[in-house]
């Protein structure tokens, strides 16, 4: 574990912790406030992150500005990393060797960042964070506190691509991430 942002950067430079190395462009490693209230959890980078290096600046990213817009969310107030931090080819979800080799960087921002409130985006963020026991379906809008971080699972935004339904959950959700972070700036 690293204590401070630069070595943690650095040491992920040249990883080769898996597989997903060999087809990366770049490592994408997290974006935002480094001492957010609020951190987002998504799976890892799809082709526009993996050419960019930054989490959520595709489609999917482009649909989850549109709802911080919405609830006046700043993205650059809060803090947003992945899973995995290299593209899995032909946005596959992460493997689980993959996914396993990639969560000390993702603890280490954990650590740093010091967040209060978790979102996390779909399945893969749930069952790797909390436990592989967790369903999103049964879990999403519900809190679950451990360790002092309220976790707050919620769809994946190309979920809502996919099933327009999904936006109401997932403003729903939001909205509940605001009013937490209401009563804890109030306590
Ligand atoms: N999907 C994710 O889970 N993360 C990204 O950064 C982009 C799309």
């Amino acid at each position: 574990m690293f204590d401070n942002w630069e070595e943690l950067e650095n040491s992920l430079k040249e990883c080769k912790r898996c597989k997903l190395c060999t087809n990366r462009t770049n490592i994408v490693f997290g974006t935002g406030n480094k001492q957010a209230s609020i951190m987002f959890i998504g799976e890892g980078p799809g082709a526009d992150e993996d050419l960019q290096g930054e989490p959520f600046v595709g489609k999917a990213g482009k649909l989850m500005n549109m709802a911080f817009d919405a609830l006046a969310i700043n993205r650059k107030e809060v803090y947003i990393a992945n899973i995995v931090k290299c593209r899995p080819p032909g946005n596959r979800n992460p493997e689980q060797d993959e996914a396993t080799a990639c969560l000390d960087y993702l603890r280490n921002q954990v650590i740093l960042v010091k967040p209060k409130i978790i979102v996390l985006l779909g399945s893969v963020a749930l069952k790797n964070i909390l436990g592989q026991e967790y369903g999103i379906t049964a879990s999403r809008g519900k809190w679950i506190e451990k360790r002092g971080i309220w976790y707050m699972p919620t769809w994946h935004p190309a979920a809502l691509l996919r099933d327009e339904t999904k936006k109401i959950d997932f403003i729903k959700d939001l909205k509940l991430v605001i009013e937490k972070y209401k009563q804890i700036l109030n306590n």
